[in-house]
C-alpha cells in the first residue's frame, strides 16, 4: 500500500530527519510540504524545506508556505535554541540553495484543502510541527475531515511529562487554540507524541553509521545534528550524543504501524493557565466526548532504530 502523503513541517533537524525517511520510504508518495512557524519563523522553515528537497534532488515536490503566528495568540518564541540559528543545526543556510526556486502561490492551508479535495479518503496528512496549518484548512473547508484519509501527527503525550512546560509538547503549546480544533475535527488521527517519541534516542553509535552511510542523505544528517544534540545534553543531560526522533515517529507509523502499540482517547487541550498546551487524555474513557484519538504509547526501539538507519543507508545496529 502507497501512502500519499503532505508533511506539515517546521524543520527543524528532527523535521529534516523525518523527511528524509519519507523520501527513501517505498511506502510513501511524498506530495508536497507545507509550512509553519514554529522550530524558526515560517520564512526560515520554508527556506529550509526549499532547500532539503534540493539537496534531496526533488525540486519537483512543491513546497507551500503557510501561518506565520498562532490561530489566537501573539507568536511566541521560536526554537532557535534547539535546532540552531538557522533551525538547521547551523550548517549556515541564510538564502535557498537554488534562488528560482520558491514556495508555490497557494498558501499552505488551500494547498492542503486542494490536495485532500482532489483526492477524496486518499491523502494522509503529516503534521509535524504546530497544527495552524491544518485548523486554517478546516476552516477553510470544513469537508476536509470527512475526505482525508488519515492525519498522522507528532506532537502531545498521553501520558509523558512535557518538554515546553510540566505538562505541555511544543507543537501543541505552540498554537493550542489550532491543537483543539484539529482533535476535535472527528477525523482519523494517530498521535505520535512524547510518550513514545523521547523514548527512541538515536545517540552517537547511530550518527557514526549514518556519516559512513551509502546514501548522501543519511550522511547529511550528521553534519545537521550537533546543535541539536548539544541541546539534549544541556537540558536532559544525556551523554552520549543522543536526541528525541520525534518526527521521523510519524513516519514510522506509517512505514511500519507493529513499531508501536496504542490506545484509543478523547484529548481536551486547555487553551491558557498553568496546563496551556497539554493534551489532557481521557484515560478512563468516562469524561470527554470528543473524537477518540489513536495515541502511540509503546514502541519497538531497537527494531525502530534499524528501520531509520537502514533506510538511510547505513547499517542496522550492533546489538548490545
Ligand atoms: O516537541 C517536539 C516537536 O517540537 C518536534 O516536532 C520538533 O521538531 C519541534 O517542532
Ligand atoms: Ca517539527
Amino acid at each position: 500500500m502507497t501512502h500519499h502523503i503532505l508533511i506539515d513541517t517546521d524543520p527543524g533537524v528532527d523535521d529534516a530527519m523525518a523527511i528524509f525517511l519519507a523520501l527513501r520510504s517505498s511506502e510513501i508518495e511524498l506530495l508536497g510540504l507545507t509550512t509553519v512557524f514554529g522550530n524558526s519563523t515560517v520564512d526560515a522553515t520554508t527556506r529550509n524545506a526549499l532547500n532539503l528537497l534540493h539537496v534531496a534532488g526533488r525540486d519537483d515536490i512543491p513546497v507551500a508556505r503557510g501561518a506565520w503566528r498562532p490561530l489566537v495568540l501573539p507568536l511566541g518564541e521560536t526554537g532557535e535554541w534547539v535546532h540552531g540559528a538557522d533551525a538547521m543545526g547551523n550548517i549556515g543556510w541564510t538564502d535557498v540553495l537554488k534562488p528560482e526556486l520558491r514556495a508555490v502561490d497557494a498558501p499552505a492551508a488551500r494547498f492542503i484543502v486542494e490536495t485532500v479535495m482532489a483526492r477524496p479518503g486518499e491523502i494522509t496528512l503529516v503534521p509535524i510541527g504546530p497544527l495552524t496549518n491544518l485548523a486554517l484548512a478546516l476552516q477553510l473547508e470544513p469537508r476536509i475531515a470527512q475526505a482525508v484519509k488519515a492525519v498522522v501527527m507528532m506532537g502531545g503525550s498521553a501520558m509523558a511529562p512535557g518538554n515546553v512546560s510540566p505538562l505541555a509538547e511544543a507543537n501543541v503549546h505552540n498554537d493550542p487554540h489550532a491543537a483543539s480544533l484539529v482533535f476535535g475535527a472527528g477525523w482519523p488521527i494517530v498521535m505520535a507524541g512524547l510518550d513514545v517519541t523521547e523514548s527512541i534516542p538515536m545517540d552517537n553509535d547511530d550518527f557514526a553509521a549514518l556519516a559512513a552511510s551509502s546514501d548522501p542523505l543519511g550522511r547529511f544528517i550528521p553534519r545537521i545534528v550537533g546543535h541539536y544534540q548539544d541541546f539534549h545534553r544541556d537540558w536532559y543531560k544525556l551523554p552520549n550524543g543522543e536526541i528525541h526522533t520525534h518526527d521521523a515517529c510519524a513516519v514510522l507509523h506509517l512505514i511500519d504501524p507493529t513499531l508501536f502499540g496504542g490506545q484509543d482517547w478523547s484529548i481536551n487541550v486547555p487553551l491558557d493557565g498553568l496546563a496551556k498546551g497539554a493534551t489532557l487524555v481521557d484515560r478512563r474513557g468516562s469524561f470527554y466526548t470528543t473524537p477518540k484519538v489513536h495515541c502511540l504509547t509503546t514502541v519497538d526501539h531497537a527494531r525502530l532504530i534499524d528501520v531509520y538507519r537502514t533506510r538511510m543507508g547505513a547499517t542496522a545496529r550492533v546489538r548490545r
